[in-house]
């Protein structure tokens, strides 16, 4: 990746996915951008309106394309697949949306794309582990957008009862980005200081920071229910992810990151907070857990394992 001219290819030119363009020219990331879907009309018609706002943010080359574009990409975000329906949950997905992965996959390496692919589409955790068995890519190399949506929800949460900016709330949650996802309370911070202690000074029981990591678990669920889909939310996170991995930065974010060996896991991507840099995940960070959380770490590992492998047989 040559830092002065850099290029994504998105592929699927949904809600998520045009809302994540428009977040990148947003903050001029990226020179060149090409918009991969089989709705040519949307891709035309998205690639027109978003060069409009070049001449306020920075120039950039957006244009329709398809995956004999995308072979000099730095950068692969992959947001297409069929999205949740109110009361469908994520892992429902699994058998529709891994075969449009299989057919995102196969086209985009056969075009001799050597970039990272960073994978969005539900239930992320098992297309993500199908996109890097699919592509015979480095681990590394392919990851997800994982946890980090919902960290950002939960930072939200805390924020409102703790009285500080949920940027300065450092809290995870971690696992599966569903149903069997959970809050890593006994690592979390506010300043160094233990955000236990600081929610226990603020007359918020544990019972009461379970409240809010189920209100961040189902919060998808509300909006879905109210506005149809999620998608700034998530556009916005695979924007910084994206970020990260374009300025090269070494940054720690919550992703859907490769296991081997870390928390007792193997052969699976899980949300956990990991280093990323121009390489993608450079390093996994395996966070302390309490004895209660490791056992929702490895059942939530179990749940994505067995679903995939029930979707890949
Ligand atoms: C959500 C979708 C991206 O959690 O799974 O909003």
């Amino acid at each position: 990746m040559t830092l002065d001219r850099q290029k994504v290819a998105l592929i699927g030119d949904g809600a998520v996915g045009s809302s994540y363009a428009y977040a990148m020219m947003q903050q001029g990331l990226a020179e060149e951008f090409v918009i991969v879907d089989v709705v040519k009309e949307r891709t035309e018609g998205d690639a027109l309106d978003l060069e409009d706002a070049q001449v306020f943010t920075s120039p950039k080359h957006v244009f329709s394309g398809d995956y004999s574009d995308c072979a000099d990409a730095d950068l692969a975000v992959i947001t297409a697949g069929a999205p949740q329906k109110p009361g469908e949950t994520r892992l429902d997905l699994v058998n529709k949306n891994l075969k449009i992965m299989q057919a995102i996959i196969d086209p985009l390496v056969a075009s001799g794309f050597k970039g990272i692919i960073l994978v969005a589409a539900n239930p992320v955790d098992i297309l993500t582990y199908a996109a890097q068995k699919f592509s015979g890519f480095p681990k590394n190399r392919v990851f997800g957008s994982g946890t980090s949506l919902d960290s950002s929800r939960l930072q939200v949460g805390l924020a409102k009862k703790l009285n500080v900016n949920p940027q300065s709330i450092n809290a995870y949650i971690m696992g599966e980005h569903g149903d069997s996802e959970f809050a890593a309370y006994a690592s979390a911070t506010v300043g160094g200081e233990s955000l236990i202690e600081r929610a226990k000074r603020a007359g918020l029981s544990m019972d009461d920071l379970h409240q809010i990591e189920d209100d961040t678990r189902h919060k998808a669920y509300e909006i879905i229910n109210r506005k149809g889909a999620t998608f700034y939310g998530v556009a916005t996170a695979l924007m910084r992810i994206s970020k990260a991995i374009l300025r090269d930065e070494n940054t720690v974010l919550p992703v859907g990151a490769p296991m081997d060996g870390q928390y007792g896991l193997n052969d699976v991507y899980i949300g956990t907070p990991a280093i990323i840099n121009g390489s993608g995940v450079a390093e996994v960070i395996e966070v302390p857990l309490s004895d209660e959380e490791k056992e929702l770490m490895r059942k939530s590992a179990e749940t994505l394992q067995k679903t995939t492998a029930d979707g890949m047989a």
